[in-house]
């Protein structure tokens, strides 16, 4: 079986650098990618020696009048090696669509980069039957444009939304299942199956459950990335 991984986004948490650090020597483990708030890029990677460095969001254009924004450019100067694109939270609370997160995914691909998608329905859509329809246009407008020959720097996470910070995840063996799914769309789109995490109320307790499948090649954790006791029960299943 193939090594799983587990990103650890910390949204936007701590509050402050200090804790961060400490947040960072605790996760810095093979395996694990640490997503920190931008601001805390620098203090973080100089903690990190195991784990890698990843960012929650980038803007598409090089460079110029995008005030508040963040480039890839930039943050590859950082260190950085993975960026998150379209996370629900991107899409839901401040209105990112298709067409945004698709530039953004290029973006990110162009500069060497590796984008983690992240794709998921919302509990709306789950009740009325249109899951795969929701999946198969998220992962299609975003990966139409990347063809073949970036297709090795393509990551996938599905997270539900009805299942983000709520404490109820989806169970392993249906998040296996819409795995599957996601990587057979994903190959019509890239030519290639990518690696696809399971992301929404992952923690210490139900991870290897999740890992015990073989569809889902790792984790993408918010809440539970915070506390100490939980990351060390993460990173021991790696
Ligand atoms: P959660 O968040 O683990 O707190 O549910 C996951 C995510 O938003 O990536």
């Amino acid at each position: 079986m193939a090594k799983k991984t587990v990103m650890f986004n910390w949204k936007m948490n701590p509050p402050t650098i200090r804790e961060a650090e400490d947040l960072a020597r605790a996760s810095d483990h093979q395996g694990v990618v640490v997503i920190p708030p931008s601001l805390f890029l620098k203090p973080v990677a100089d903690r990190l020696t195991r784990a890698k460095l990843g960012a929650q969001d980038a803007f598409y254009a090089e460079k110029g009048a995008f005030t508040g924004e963040v480039s890839v450019q930039e943050l590859k100067d950082l260190c950085v090696e993975y960026v998150l694109a379209g996370h629900s939270e991107r899409r839901h609370t401040f209105g990112e669509g298709d067409a945004l997160i698709a530039k953004k995914t290029k973006a990110i691909l162009d500069a060497g980069l590796t984008a983690v998608l992240c794709v998921g329905e919302t509990e709306q859509e789950k009740r009325a039957g249109r899951t795969r329809e929701v999946l198969k246009r998220q992962i299609e407008s975003a990966l139409s444009s990347v063809g073949g020959n970036r297709s090795d720097q393509v990551i996938l996470a599905y997270e539900p939304v009805w299942a983000i910070g709520t404490g109820n995840p989806e169970t392993p063996e249906d998040a296996a299942e819409t795995i599957e799914y996601v990587k057979s769309v994903a190959l019509g789109a890239i030519r290639r199956v990518p690696r696809v995490l399971y992301g929404g109320s992952v923690d210490g307790e139900n991870i290897g459950s999740f890992f015990a499948q073989d569809e889902i090649d790792g984790a993408l954790v918010g809440g539970a990335s915070l506390k100490p006791d939980e990351i060390s029960k993460m990173i021991s299943v790696l």
